[in-house]
């Protein structure tokens, strides 16, 4: 179920130089958030852009009715968010898509995020962490600078381990590697990926072959985000003979229903 809602702006605010913060009242939509799902947000009051903006519900605090969304500044809908003040009112349509699927019981879990594929992977920390699971994140990008959301999983207490391709925090070079290196595959239950879909490649390709329990969420460029409109259909594997929808039947997949772009390696 999904509501319109506007939400009340509290504070929007500048972690790196691309990634902003933003947290808004909105009671009714937290209320039915589950991690993994998202907000169709639109930016612009004059429909100038006129498509909502997707962004993944990054933590919430239902008892406040806060939802906070983590996000990069990558065009036009996401540069002009970032001007959005506190007291502003946006309008929100969510909660959207079929979020992660949570444990029946407490287990070990890897949670492996690349840039600002981090964001879904927050709420869905701390109700893994709810349930009594045993939380290792695995966190990847560029520089330190980058890893605008670290903070927030310390505070969590869970486990973090950090990856830079400069080496200026963490393990010097690919959060995939620090996955391989640091993770032993027998002693983990669930693996669940967000980032670019090259990082999630290689996330299936530790899981399957090790017959891991694993999900994964997938970004497309939406238009309706309810099914209606087609923009986001994909084939979850070549050979399927249909297609899903990202924004209905996902965002959130199973590593092994799915083939993942993994740069034309073998
Ligand atoms: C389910 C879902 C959850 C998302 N969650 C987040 C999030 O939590 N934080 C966040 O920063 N971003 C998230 N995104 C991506 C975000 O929706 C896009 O970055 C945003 O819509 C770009 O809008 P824009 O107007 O700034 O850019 P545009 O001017 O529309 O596009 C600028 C560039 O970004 C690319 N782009 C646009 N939309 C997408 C998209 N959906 N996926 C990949 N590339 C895109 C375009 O191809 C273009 O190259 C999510 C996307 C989906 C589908
Ligand atoms: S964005 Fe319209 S069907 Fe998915």
């Amino acid at each position: 179920m999904a509501t319109l809602e506007p939400g009340l702006v509290i504070s929007n605010e500048q972690l790196a130089a691309d990634l902003f913060e933003l947290e808004l009242i909105a009671p009714q939509t937290a209320l039915l958030c589950q991690p993994g799902q998202f907000l169709q947000i639109r930016i612009d009051v004059n429909h100038d852009p006129l498509l909502r903006r997707p962004i993944s519900v990054y933590d919430v605090n239902q008892e406040r009715g806060t939802i906070s969304l983590l996000y990069k500044v990558v065009g036009r809908g996401t540069n002009l968010l970032t001007a959005v003040k506190a007291q502003e009112y946006l309008d929100i349509m969510g909660p959207l898509g079929k979020g992660f699927s949570l444990p029946d019981t407490a287990g070990r879990v890897v949670l492996v995020g690349g840039g600002v594929g981090i964001a879904p992977l927050l709420y869905l920390a701390r109700r893994l962490q709810e349930m009594k699971c045993e939380v290792t994140v695995l966190y990847g990008a560029g520089s330190s600078k980058d890893l605008a959301a670290a903070q927030r999983f310390e505070n969590l207490g869970v486990e973090l381990l950090t990856a830079t391709m400069d080496g200026s925090q963490g393990c010097k070079g690919l959060v995939t590697d620090l996955l391989r290196q640091q993770i032993k595959p027998e002693a983990i239950d669930r693996v669940y990926t967000c980032g670019p879909e090259i990082m999630m490649a290689a996330v299936a390709d530790f899981a399957v072959h090790r017959k891991i329990w694993g999900e994964c969420s997938l970004e497309e460029n939406m238009a309706c985000a309810v099914g209606a409109c087609l923009g986001c259909a994909r084939k979850l594997k070549s050979t399927d003979p249909g297609y899903v929808k990202v924004c209905k039947d996902g965002p959130v997949f199973s590593l092994h229903d799915i083939e993942l772009y993994n740069g034309g390696l073998a």
